[in-house]
């Protein structure tokens, strides 16, 4: 199986927790390697435009007060699959319905501060890791 690459954002409710580390280690004994990351403030521009596909949404407002509320980290994690291994080891969005082990069972508070954002496909990663890092800063 070809190693592949997802993006990853741990968001503002577990970075206020202090649970950057935590939810780091459910990704590496999940089989992937980070091999990008950073810890930044998004801007509204930056989040406006990261989550612009659900502009016409009900809850974007909200979002974006909530990604900008604190500090995130962004990711790159490589692996088998990466796209779909780590939306399994993610859980489902909302943490009510998501499978014991997973980051967000473990660790997510709501639908909305739900711990992590995943890539939901390997264009989607592309376009959403070139965002916010460049080739130079991913070393595999
Ligand atoms: P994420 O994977 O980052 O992609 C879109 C985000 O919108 C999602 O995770 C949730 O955090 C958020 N979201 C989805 N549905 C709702 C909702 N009903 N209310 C608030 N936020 C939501």
């Amino acid at each position: 199986m070809a190693a592949t690459r997802t993006f990853s954002i741990i968001k503002p409710d577990a970075t206020e927790r202090n649970l950057t580390g935590a939810v780091n280690k459910v990704i590496e004994e999940g089989g992937l390697r980070i091999v990008g990351q950073r810890r930044i403030h998004m801007t509204r521009e930056q989040a406006e435009q990261f989550y612009g596909v659900h502009k016409e949404r009900p809850f974007f407002g909200e979002l974006v007060e909530f990604m900008t509320s604190a500090p995130v980290v962004v990711q790159v994690l490589e692996g088998d699959n990466a796209v779909p291994r780590y939306r399994e080891i993610m859980g489902a969005t909302n943490p009510a319905e998501a499978d014991d082990g997973t980051i967000r069972k473990l660790f997510a508070k709501s639908i909305g501060e739900n711990s992590v954002h995943g890539s939901d496909s390997d264009e989607n990663a592309a376009i959403e890791i070139a965002q916010f890092f460049t080739e130079a800063d991913i070393v595999g």
